[in-house]
Formats: C-alpha cells, structure tokens, sequence
C-alpha cells in the first residue's frame, strides 16, 4: 500500500495534490512520501522482529539526504557502495556502525575513508580487493570487521541485467571457493571475520531463488564454524520486488520473505542484516510530468513529455514498467484511447510505453509515473542537456525541495574552457 491516491478527483501524495506541487517546482518532478517510506521500512523490521537484526537500507535506489536522514532516524543502517554513498550516509546522519560497504571496486581512498568514519563492515568480493584491504588497515594500525560475499550459483528468476547470484555474474566469490578465501581472510592482518555476505539479484517476485541461496549460505556457515570461525552475522542483501502493475500478481510481502529467512537461516542464532531499496522506496515515489504536445502519427498518437529517457532511465534500459496516470481521476466510464508516450530526448529509445490506455490527453496536462521513487532519481543524467530533475518530499499535508532543480547556469558553469582555446 502506498500513500499515492486519489481524492477529490486529483491524485494526492498522502494530503497534498500532486498539481500544486507541480505549480510550485514545474516539471519533470520526482515526488516521494514520508509515510509510505515509513511504513515500508516498519514491514521489514516487523518481518525480522523475531531476531536481533539491522535492516540496511540500500543507498543506491534512492540516495536524497532527506530519503536518507528519515530512515537513518527511523534505525535504518545503510549499505553503500560508493565513497560518495558513504558520505550522504554519515551527512544524513547514520552513524558508521551502522553502515556496511559492498560492491565489487572499493577503491583505496574509498575504504580509507570508511575505516576513518566509523564501518560497521566491509563486504569483499574478491581475493585481490580482500589483500587491499588487509594492507591498508595494517599500515594504519587498525582492524575491521569483514564479511566475504558469497555467490552461490542461484537463478533470481529476474532481468538478466539486475541478476547478480549467477556464476557468470561479477559479483562475489564462487561458494565453491568460500572455504580457502575464508582461511585466507583470518590469517590476513587487519581483518576480524563476522559474517558471510550474499545478494542474488533485483525485483525478485518468487521467494524460491531467496529459499535456495540462503540455504546455501546455512551450510557454508555450518562448515566455517566447524573450520573454527566465529560467523556471528549474516547479511542476506536485498532484492524482494514490488508490484509495478496494479493488478492481482503481487510479490510477495516482506513478512513472507521474513519467514523464508527464518526458515533456512533462523536457527544459527546469528545477527540478521538485509540491503532492502526497491521495496522500501520503488512505491514511495511517483514523477511529475506534463504533456507538451500531442502528435499525431502515421498510425498512432504519441504523447509527447516534458519527463524523458534522462530523467527515468528504466523503461528505456531494462524495459521496465510503469503505470502512468493523469494527475485528474478519469471519470467513470470514462473512455480511453492508446497513446505511444515518450519524451524529447532525441533517441528512439527514450519511449516510456508504447499503446498506453489513457483517457484523451491534451497539451498541458499531467500525468504521474507510479513506482518512480526507486532507481528513478539516481539514474537521471543531463544528457541533452536536460537540467537534472528535481525531488520533493512530501509529509502529511506539506511538502519540501528536497534537491532543486539545477539552473540553466548551474549547469553550464560546471564545464570550463581551456586558456588556450
Ligand atoms: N544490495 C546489493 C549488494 C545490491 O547490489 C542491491 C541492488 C541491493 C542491495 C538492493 O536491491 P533492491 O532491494 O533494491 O532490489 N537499476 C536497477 C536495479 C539495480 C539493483 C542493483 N543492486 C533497476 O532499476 O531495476
């Protein structure tokens, strides 16, 4: 359930119309809502309820400070992926211990930052990256927690460019190997062994990929206590996905998915940490956007947007879904027709749904695209020279710019021109 609704005839984020927003920011516009991010974040806590737990909110679905300092607030850790996602972590205010760093090329500077602000623990995915490690930390005298990510060879039943638990994917190191790189780990200086780290892939509907990787991740702890390390966190990544369409084939809930943990991992009394993002925020955010013109086609209409392929990347890059609806509830009964709706951005790709059933749409009017909050901002570039959209939070009946939209001089002054030109 999120708080996108309509009422009065216009579609409200939890009390405030979306039209007002768009009046007060313009468009293209990324909206998000406090109470839903709230409440998605509650699921998963509730899910793990059963043991000692760290819900790690994954900083790379949607890395707004404001995003980050509601959830930091509400006990959220983080994991990161970036010297860039360490930072808005610490300036949103989560302190270290609660962040994990993951992804597969952390950099010296990177990890020497982290060691420096405070690290809850640092998930390697490589051999060479784990060494790396080992020498910074014993060149500056200090030891940190480790967790090696483990790829346990498991089909996630998604797009095969958000799947990550395959042995064909970069990701991790192979189970198979697992024993020998975790002997390696305890005899390196600089690194305390805790924990065994796993994430298979993104918007997984079926929990069965969950059940057979975590599986996996229960025998290898087994095997590495008996091999005498003391495996006291297991963190089991994110990846459950959210409904994009509205109609009957929901995923699965966060309490389902908490069961499966509990089911293959609960009896090994370890602290439980998971990477949620698309299901905390996917449906916590919608884009704003208004219709500049209707063309009429050879054969069809196209819908053409002031929102673009550079300001919501997914339909263009993984064929992605999302319900578009117009901003005034259609009434009932009401007709529709097919529009092909894209944006102005000049590629053939930047199509956001061919044959959309929308209701006669004329210049001037807006629309809304659901599940928008997750993987939408963060991916948004200024290709064409499209300023970088902007975000609202709303909360309750008042909303904020959470990033404002850049100006044309904003970013025209980042770019400079050699003397010598
Ligand atoms: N942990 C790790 C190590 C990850 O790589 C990811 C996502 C997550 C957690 C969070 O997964 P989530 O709960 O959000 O599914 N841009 C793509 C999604 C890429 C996901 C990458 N890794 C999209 O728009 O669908």
């Amino acid at each position: 359930m999120d708080h996108f609704q309509y009422k009065h005839g216009e579609l409200h984020a939890e009390d405030v119309a979306l039209s007002c927003i768009a009046q007060h920011v313009g468009t293209p516009v990324y909206v998000y809502s406090a109470a839903t991010l709230t409440r998605h974040f509650g699921l998963f806590r509730q899910a793990l309820a059963w043991t000692d737990h760290l819900v790690c909110f994954a900083v790379k679905s949607n890395s707004n400070l404001a995003v980050l300092k509601l959830l930091g607030d509400l006990g959220a850790g983080m994991d990161v992926v970036s010297g860039g996602e360490y930072l808005r972590a610490k300036a949103a205010g989560v302190p270290g211990d609660r962040i994990v760093f993951s992804g597969v090329g952390k950099t010296i500077p990177e990890m020497r930052m982290a060691i420096e602000g405070g690290i809850r623990q640092f998930n390697l995915e490589s051999e060479p990256e784990m060494r790396a490690l080992s020498a910074l930390c014993a060149g500056m005298g200090v030891e940190v927690p480790v967790a090696v990510r483990v790829n346990p060879d498991v089909d996630a039943k998604t797009h095969e460019k958000i799947a990550t638990g395959r042995s064909d994917n970069k990701f991790g190191i192979p189970i198979s190997r697992a024993i020998e790189v975790y002997a390696e780990a305890a005899a390196l200086p600089g690194l305390r062994v805790v924990g065994v780290d796993v994430h298979i892939g993104s918007q997984l509907t079926d929990l069965d990929p969950f059940r057979a990787a975590y599986a996996k991740v229960a025998d290898l702890t087994r095997a590495l206590r008996a091999e005498g390390h003391a495996i006291t966190r297991l963190d089991l990544g994110g990846g459950l996905g959210i409904p994009y369409r509205r109609d009957n084939s929901a995923p699965p809930l966060p309490l389902d998915y908490g069961q499966v943990i509990r089911e293959t991992v609960g009896d090994l009394a370890c602290e439980i940490e998971i990477e949620p993002g698309r299901n905390i925020v996917g449906n916590a955010g919608v884009l704003l956007s208004q219709v500049i013109y209707v063309k009429r086609g050879e054969d069809r209409d196209f819908l053409i947007l002031d929102a673009a392929m550079n300001d919501l990347l997914r339909p263009a890059m993984y064929g992605a879904h999302h319900d578009i609806v117009p901003l005034i509830e259609p009434s009932v009964g009401a007709g529709v027709q097919p529009y092909d709706v894209v944006g102005p951005v000049c590629e053939s790709g930047d199509t956001f749904r061919k044959g959309a059933e929308l209701p006669g749409m004329a210049a001037g009017q807006l629309v809304a695209f659901r599940s928008a909050g997750a993987y939408g901002a963060v991916m948004a570039s200024e290709y064409n020279s499209r300023p970088l959209v902007p975000e609202v939070l709303v909360q309750g009946d008042h909303f904020a710019v959470i990033r404002a939209r850049p100006t044309y001089e904003d970013m025209l002054g980042r770019d400079s021109i050699p003397a010598w030109l």
